[in-house]
């Protein structure tokens, strides 16, 4: 059975829209709150809920993950950049799991995976603290082997792989490779000893292909649920979701 982990990044996206400069603590017009979104996809089945700080505060805010932590009933992923202003705030939130993502203040979404290898010593640091605190730390990477092994060797009990290139690659002769890279990868980490994750661009189409990766623990995924609860509410999205990943 894959867990599924709902981002819900994109709903405080749409509030940002329109209240960036409300204060959105207090009562008021302030809509739609991805915290009460949260609540109802784990009512609908959600095995966890991933949201993400970005440096820039472009949509998800501090007070939405203290909101989410005071009435989550599942797990929180929170993922963040590898900073010491991050881990020291997931140190004082203690969710159950961070994922750490690279970041650039241009990008959209996160485009590729957590360079491992080029930030050893900042990853390390992060891992350590987290494995110290009890939080379970997760690598996005991509599925290169290097990024692979140097993720097990630093002691991250996981990693999630960035299945951003294969989605993008779904309509192109690119596809089969690029399945192949994450399902090579998927038995490295294994190997390793690693809890495999998987996330990005995954929607209820592609997911017929992803769910059968070897050994994925969890799916995380945001745009394509939460542009599907636009129209069938955010319950009956997750469910469908969690149907098809175990279909
Ligand atoms: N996993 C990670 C690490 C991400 O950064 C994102 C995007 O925020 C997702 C999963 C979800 O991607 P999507 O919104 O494309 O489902």
């Amino acid at each position: 059975m894959i867990l599924l982990g709902v981002n819900i990044d994109h709903c405080a996206t749409v509030r940002q829209a329109r209240y960036r400069s409300y204060d959105q603590t207090a009562p008021g017009p302030v809509e739609p709150d991805p915290v009460a979104l949260a609540v109802l996809a784990e009512r609908a089945g959600a095995d966890g809920i991933t949201i993400h700080l970005r440096e820039d505060r472009r949509h998800i805010q501090e007070h939405d993950v203290w909101r989410l932590k005071d009435v989550a009933t599942t797990r929180i992923n929170l993922e963040m950049a590898c900073t010491p202003a991050m881990i020291d705030f997931a140190l004082r939130v203690k969710p159950h799991s961070v994922c750490v993502v690279p970041e650039s203040r241009e990008e959209i979404s996160t485009e590729g995976g957590l360079d491992v290898v080029a930030r050893r010593s900042q990853v390390k640091a992060c891992v350590d603290a987290m494995n110290d605190a009890g939080i379970v730390t997760s690598l996005f990477i991509d599925a290169e082997p290097a990024q692979i092994d140097l993720s097990a060797e630093l002691g991250a009990p996981w990693i999630e792989l960035h299945t951003g290139a294969w989605a993008n690659a779904w309509h192109t002769p690119r596809r089969a490779v690029e399945f192949a890279r994450l399902r090579d990868g998927a038995f490295r980490a294994h190997a390793a000893g690693l809890i495999v994750n998987a996330g990005h661009g995954i929607n209820y189409d592609n997911v017929a292909d992803i769910r059968t990766l070897p050994h994925v623990h969890e799916l995380n995924i945001g745009h394509t649920i939460v542009s599907r609860a636009l129209a069938t509410g955010i319950e009956e999205a997750v469910r469908e979701m969690k149907k098809r990943m175990n279909a």
